[in-house]
């Protein structure tokens, strides 16, 4: 199915007609995909992006499949992890990480529990979501945006006021949520920052989860859920304590908790790859043997995060802000711009170190002086390290 875009932006479920319903502007995915310029998108939806391997599984998958879904619970892992299909077909590695967790991620979407990611930023929650309601429902659009301001229509339904005044509460002028078309169609909805929603605009949820309908009394109906609904949500660890979820909601979810990447092995890879792909979608040259620059970038990251040095023998002050895997793929993936715009094509350290800096110099004087003395303490006596501390220095001055 074709959902338009407007469905991501949960406050155009009241918004008058002329706006929300099929608009111009913001309809981009759907609308030029639909003229037949998909590749011209910026950033393709999952199903999308990654349509021929999920098409080649949907062909070899013969396991059993969860009503309405459209791979059987394995392909949908295999789809997230990774591996060689019979006919030889590479299916790529989305997530990178414990195999278990996925496992228990997907088997929860096939039961009557929703699906809650929990962790710090930059764990890939969103990522993860958008590939799990890809792989499951062949449609990651159908997305609430939790926000302090998500207005309850957003997850129940809203009217189109145009229609409302003139004939009254109908079907025609009421406009579903994508949970209400989710519910509708037996899909797969996801519900981002579900802790910064306000606690009561939280609790509409626990009908929907528990009774699995929503109540229209306004016009004495509901729409009950058809199988193959499900709703995966994302919170941040941080936010937790802002809008705590209620227990009564919390029982209603399996709670996936995604680690950050246990080594720095494994970090450089999830940055090597995500980079790799994000160069390919701007149409970056290819830049060889950037791997050991991102190799720097990651233990940085990692070390000022975990506030000690990789051997563990120098404790260090961390910097305000998170510097997660996430922060990591933007400063490489800035630097390979800057490599292949106006560098000799090889990824350097002056290529990334304007990134790191901006990275971690966020509160400009607390986090300057850690920055300061990691640079003098940690960078400059590191060996081989002499080109990426001159470029740092360059970068702060
Ligand atoms: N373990 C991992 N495997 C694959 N990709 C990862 C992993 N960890 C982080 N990433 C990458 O990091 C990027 C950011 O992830 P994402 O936005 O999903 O994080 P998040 O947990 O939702 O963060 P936030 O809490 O800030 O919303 C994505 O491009 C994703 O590919
Ligand atoms: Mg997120």
């Amino acid at each position: 199915m074709t959902v338009s875009i407007e469905s991501v932006e949960p406050t155009s479920v009241d918004t008058p007609a002329g706006q929300a319903r099929g608009a111009a502007p913001g309809a981009g995915a759907s609308a030029v995909s639909a003229d037949g310029h998909a590749d011209e998108v910026l950033r393709q939806h999952a199903e999308h992006a990654f349509a021929a391997e999920l098409a080649a599984l949907a062909a070899q998958d013969d396991r059993p499949r969860p009503a309405r879904w459209r791979l059987s619970p394995w392909a949908v892992a295999t789809y997230l992890l990774g591996g060689t299909l019979p006919d030889g077909t590479e299916i790529t590695p989305k997530y990178v990480g414990p195999r278990r967790i996925v496992e228990v991620a997907v088997t929860t979407l096939a039961t009557d529990r929703a699906l809650l990611l929990l962790g710090v930023p930059g764990t890939a929650k969103t990522w993860v979501s958008e590939h799990l309601a890809a792989a499951v429902s062949g449609d990651s659009t159908l997305l609430v945006q939790g926000t302090a301001g998500t207005p309850e229509e957003a997850i129940r339904y809203g009217w189109n006021y145009a229609q409302l005044l003139a004939h009254g509460p109908s079907r025609e002028a009421l406009v579903p949520s994508p949970v209400m078309r989710a519910m509708a169609e037996g899909m797969t909805v996801r519900v981002e920052e579900l802790t910064r929603v306000p606690a009561d605009v939280q609790d509409t949820l626990i009908t929907i989860l528990s009774e699995k309908t929503l109540p229209i009394p306004e016009l004495g109906q509901e729409t009950q859920a058809v199988r193959g609904f499900n709703l995966i949500a994302t919170a941040n660890d941080r936010d937790r304590g802002v809008n705590e979820l209620s227990s009564a909601l919390r029982r209603r979810f399996n709670t996936v908790v995604l680690p950050l990447p246990e080594s720095a092995e494994a970090e450089v890879d999830i940055v090597a790859r995500r980079v790799d792909q994000i160069g390919r979608s701007l149409d970056l040259p290819s830049v060889p043997d950037g791997v050991d620059e991102i190799r720097r970038v990651v233990t940085v990251f990692r070390e000022l995060r975990d506030g000690v040095t990789a051997d563990g023998r120098t404790k260090l002050k961390s910097p305000s802000g998170t510097l997660s895997t996430a922060e990591a793929i933007s400063v490489v993936t800035g630097g390979l711009a800057l490599a292949a715009h106006f560098g000799d094509g090889v990824l350097r350290a002056s290529d990334v170190a304007a990134g790191v800096l901006g990275a971690v110099v966020r509160d400009q004087a607390a986090d300057r002086v850690v920055w300061q003395e990691y640079l003098e303490a940690v960078v400059r006596e590191r060996e081989g390290w002499k080109d990426f501390y001159r470029a740092c220095r360059e970068a702060g001055a």
